[in-house]
């Protein structure tokens, strides 16, 4: 759609409806904005919140033997996250959201951790200890639809780098396929390898999921493995 000119609040954007923005294309600084951020260090201080739950993290992965990682950044209510630790039960799955409302809609479960805070700044702190990722979950980031807000996706922010250190799998969905094809293309950028791809959904991963498959949204994934 053409014309949108409109504030875009952070739970406006994330409604389940039709996406609107004033692209049609990826954004025409892409590239430019990963390659700056490849080569320049975020210093953003972390947040205290976030930096407690990292050391949360760090206990309840230690006191089970320091097992695989699965990260599910931006989970929302922790559906994926329950759901992930049900997929794989070797593993160790964390659930990553700064929403304390929607985390609270998830019971405690000894099967998966899910931790407040912001997930950049959790990149970094594990990054900075040294620690890697079997498996990274990115499921329907905010996705800052006006032009404008290149900065604000996750593949427009500093800490995008990021992703190709920890490691591991890396999978993104989104119903934004402007958003996909900017992730993907970022992801080339620094190192990470994959195929982007439209989604057939059987089984919803997640609470988006569920309600774009409901609404027979397409939707579409990028799934790569990080190149050392
Ligand atoms: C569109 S929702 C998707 C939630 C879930 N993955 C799903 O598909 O149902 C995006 C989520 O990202 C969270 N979020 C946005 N920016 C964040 C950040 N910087 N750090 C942590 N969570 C963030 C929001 O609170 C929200 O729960």
């Amino acid at each position: 759609m053409t014309g949108y000119d409109g504030k875009v609040t952070e739970d406006a954007q994330i409604s389940p409806g039709p996406l609107r923005s004033d692209q049609q294309e990826p954004h025409p600084d892409l590239k430019s904005v990963v390659a700056k951020h490849l080569v320049t260090r975020w210093r953003k201080p972390v947040p205290e919140h976030t930096r407690q739950a990292f050391e949360t993290a760090q206990d309840w992965l230690q006191a089970r033997g320091n097992p695989p990682l699965v990260l599910d950044s931006f989970c929302g209510t922790g559906m994926s996250t329950s759901l992930l630790a049900q997929r794989f039960p070797n593993h160790a799955v964390i659930g990553v959201d700064k929403s304390a409302h929607r985390l609270a809609k998830q019971p405690p479960s000894q099967d998966f951790l899910l931790l407040r805070a912001e997930c950049e700044p959790f990149w970094l702190l594990l990054s900075q200890a040294g620690m890697t990722l079997a498996r990274h979950y990115l499921l329907y980031p905010n996705p800052w639809p006006k032009a404008s807000q290149l900065r604000r996706r996750v593949h427009g922010h500093p800490a995008m780098p990021l992703l190709q250190q920890l490691g591991g799998e890396v999978e993104m969905r989104s119903n934004w396929s402007i958003y996909a094809r900017e992730f993907a293309i970022a992801c080339d950028l620094i190192g990470i390898q994959g195929q982007l791809e439209e989604l057939a959904v059987d089984t919803p991963l997640t609470l988006f999921e569920k309600k774009y498959w409901q609404r027979q949204q397409p939707l579409w994934r990028f799934r790569g493995q990080c190149c050392r």
